[in-house]
């Protein structure tokens, strides 16, 4: 099969009219936030907006046309994170918080959350870089702040009763499984090689979502895509990419890397059956792995059994010798020469 990695340059909403309904099998993104960092002054993008009820206006209108274009019962995974104010920003510190705005929002627009991750993105020790007052030298009493080390992903499926996969099959290893099973995932937030981006995508949290929720064939799509670390983990991973990108400068950046790819990786034999045949391949690595660990089990207990068995003979002996007239220390003398 041949992959396809589509790469566009413009305003997601408007952008997003153009792709089919039902045709997007998993969206993954980390939009702008109100106000934070501002990506340019285009009057499209959603870092620019003039007020957070604009903001929140217009993520909603992207969740909105997202929704018309992923599958029933596909997934949108959604990065984002409550963040620590900077001291004088909006003349006061304190918390930011987008949790329940964005799931209100998407329970509006016909979503249900279905999964949420902690993202442990860096050490508290990084955050104290660009937030002095984690110094503890800067410590004052009732007045802590805690680090805002880490984000949420939110995964989100269309609608209450869409499709429900029937077909047990999933691209995740046995090994992968008990990483990701996890809530809180431990990824650094580093950059794919070449990112000319301030806030890119950890490679590793795209290549997770993906592995999860879609299928090898797939088509996978990130509405505010930066660098295109979405489109890089789709197509690596043989599933098909969109990614939708405003501002000029990142969507060339992005362009020059992907023009430098090796054409073989739009070539994938995978498909939705090979991933099933590796599904039940690690099922019975994993039957296999039971059945050593029960038998691993089973010589333990024996070889404990036998352990308590000498020990009781040697206190039989030990009696016997007492009987005997043996004294106390001499028993210790033959025990610790024999020992
Ligand atoms: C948090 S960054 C995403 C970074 C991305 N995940 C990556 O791996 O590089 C948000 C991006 O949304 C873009 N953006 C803002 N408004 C947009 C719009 N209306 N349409 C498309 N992209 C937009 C910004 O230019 C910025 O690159």
């Amino acid at each position: 099969m041949r992959l396809t990695n589509n790469w566009i340059n413009g305003d997601c909403l408007k952008e997003l009219k153009k792709i089919p309904s039902e045709s997007v099998h998993l969206i993954i993104t980390s939009p702008p936030y109100h106000n934070l960092r501002v990506y340019s002054n285009d009057s499209c993008d959603l870092s620019n907006c003039e007020t957070y009820e604009e903001y929140y206006y217009l993520l909603s209108l992207v969740i909105k046309e997202c929704e018309r274009v992923l599958v029933p019962g596909g997934k949108f995974a959604m990065q984002f994170e409550d963040y620590n104010y900077t001291i004088g920003r909006d003349g006061h510190r304190g918390k930011e918080s987008l949790t329940g705005d964005i799931n209100k929002i998407f329970k509006e627009s016909g979503f249900i959350l279905w999964s949420e991750i902690c993202w442990e993105k860096y050490t508290p020790q990084r955050a104290m870089i660009s937030d002095g007052s984690l110094w503890y030298r800067n410590l004052k009493a009732r007045d802590a702040t805690i680090a805002a080390n880490f984000g949420f992903v939110y995964v989100y499926k269309k609608g209450t009763s869409g499709l429900m996969e029937t077909q047990s099959g999933s691209d995740v290893t046995l090994a992968e499984w008990a990483e990701y099973a996890s809530g809180v995932w431990k990824i650094p937030n580093s950059s794919i090689g070449g990112a000319k981006h301030m806030t890119p995508f950890a490679y590793e949290l795209c290549k997770r979502l993906i592995k999860l929720y879609s299928a090898p064939g797939d088509v996978v799509l990130d509405c505010f895509a930066g660098s295109g670390t979405v489109n890089r983990a789709a197509i690596e991973n043989g599933r098909n990419a969109i990614g939708i990108e405003l501002n000029e400068d990142f969507y060339k950046a992005a362009q020059d890397i992907f023009d430098k790819w090796d054409d073989k990786v739009y070539e994938s034999s995978d498909s939705f059956q090979g991933m099933v045949d590796r599904f039940k391949e690690q099922l019975a690595i994993g039957e296999l792995n039971k059945e050593e660990g029960k038998k691993a089990k089973e010589e333990q207990k024996a070889l404990t059994q036998q352990k308590k068995d000498i020990r009781a003979e040697i206190k039989k002996l030990e009696a016997e010798l007492k009987t005997l007239g043996l004294k106390a220390s001499e028993i210790k003398n033959i025990r610790e020469n024999a020992e």
